[in-house]
């Protein structure tokens, strides 16, 4: 049966990647997105217009008033408030968005039981736990964020509509995703403005928090096996498996840029976590996801995207 496929969040970063893959193999492809000024719009907007060039409807609709006309056979649902500081000051933003309407993408679910939910999750649900690499089967109960509470809420909520209502539910644990047309709340996008700016970047926790960067092009491969297993209920890490420190990332980007970064150095963030680290050995048996770009070949393509816009 061919798929139809429903993406939230369409025209942010994932979503837009994974729509622009989805149409390419031949799927059919549609999408929402709210726009909203979380970061610059018309970042949105410019992905928008080249997913209506590539033949993908973007409606503009928000997630907590959604309702479909057409039945799709998979919902994937990446629309949310993200960002881990952002929720520190607000977090009704994460409730309105990561709860109310993660709640109404589960009852339109429920409407119709045979569609196929993925929706995104994050590493940050890990929280507090220090054991790595982090396990799909390690405790989440210890968030560090309000953001990684509503991303855990979201497994909580999807596993007990999956048990009460049978629809099928797979939730993708993100780890820390990058490449061109990225979110430029992101450490990755706004270093490498504020490097070509002269401007000082802040270097958190003496240099030694490490993230497990992952490419673009190997989230949204993991994001289509995914879809393609449409598993009844699971939780995968999607991550690169070889965490990286920001030192590493300021080196890069100076590299690739040409550039010298002024770094100022400063204490650890509340809610933020030292290293993120994923074992990805369940995506790896059951979604075939094996990251290939490294954090070097991801930077030399996100430089030349920024450097060219
Ligand atoms: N990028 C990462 O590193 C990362 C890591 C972990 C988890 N995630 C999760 O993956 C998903 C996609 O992330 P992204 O990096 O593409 O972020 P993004 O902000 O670029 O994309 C999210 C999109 O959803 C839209 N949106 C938000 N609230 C909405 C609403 N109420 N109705 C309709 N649209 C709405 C936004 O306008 C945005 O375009 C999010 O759920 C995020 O929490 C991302």
């Amino acid at each position: 049966m061919t798929k139809k496929i429903f993406i939230t969040g369409i025209a942010g970063f994932i979503g837009f990647h994974l729509a622009l893959a989805l149409k390419h193999r031949g799927g059919h492809v549609v999408g929402c997105d709210n726009f909203n000024p979380y970061y610059d719009p018309e970042l949105k907007k410019e992905r928008a217009k080249l997913l209506k060039t590539a033949g993908i409807p973007v409606f503009d609709a928000d997630i907590r008033s959604l309702q479909l006309s057409e039945k799709p056979t998979h919902f994937v649902h990446l629309a949310a408030q993200a960002g881990v500081r952002y929720s520190i000051e607000h977090p009704e933003s994460y409730v309105a968005n990561n709860l109310d309407g993660f709640f109404h993408i589960l009852e339109l679910c429920r409407k119709d039981p045979a569609m196929k939910l993925i929706y995104a999750s994050s590493s940050s649900v890990y929280g507090l736990n220090e054991k790595i690499p982090f396990s799909e089967s390690d405790p989440t109960d210890r968030p560090a964020s309000f953001y990684g509470a509503t991303k855990k809420s979201n497994e909580l909520m999807a596993h007990a509509y999956h048990h009460l209502f049978g629809i099928p539910v797979t939730g993708l644990r993100f780890f820390t995703v990058y490449g061109p047309w990225g979110r430029p709340d992101m450490a990755y996008f706004s270093f490498t403005r504020s490097i070509l700016e002269g401007k000082p970047i802040p270097v958190f926790h003496e240099g030694k928090t490490k993230r497990d960067f992952t490419y673009i092009d190997d989230i949204v491969k993991g994001a289509i096996a995914a879809i393609d297993l449409g598993a009844e209920c699971e939780i995968f890490n999607l991550g690169n498996n070889h965490p990286e420190s920001v030192l590493t990332l300021i080196e890069l980007i100076e590299t690739f840029t040409g550039k010298k970064a002024i770094k100022e150095f400063l204490p650890a963030p509340p809610g933020d976590i030292v290293t993120t680290y994923a074992d990805i050995s369940k995506a790896q048996k059951l979604l075939g996801f094996n990251p290939e770009v490294s954090l070097e070949q991801g930077m030399e393509q996100f430089v030349k995207w920024f450097v060219m816009r």
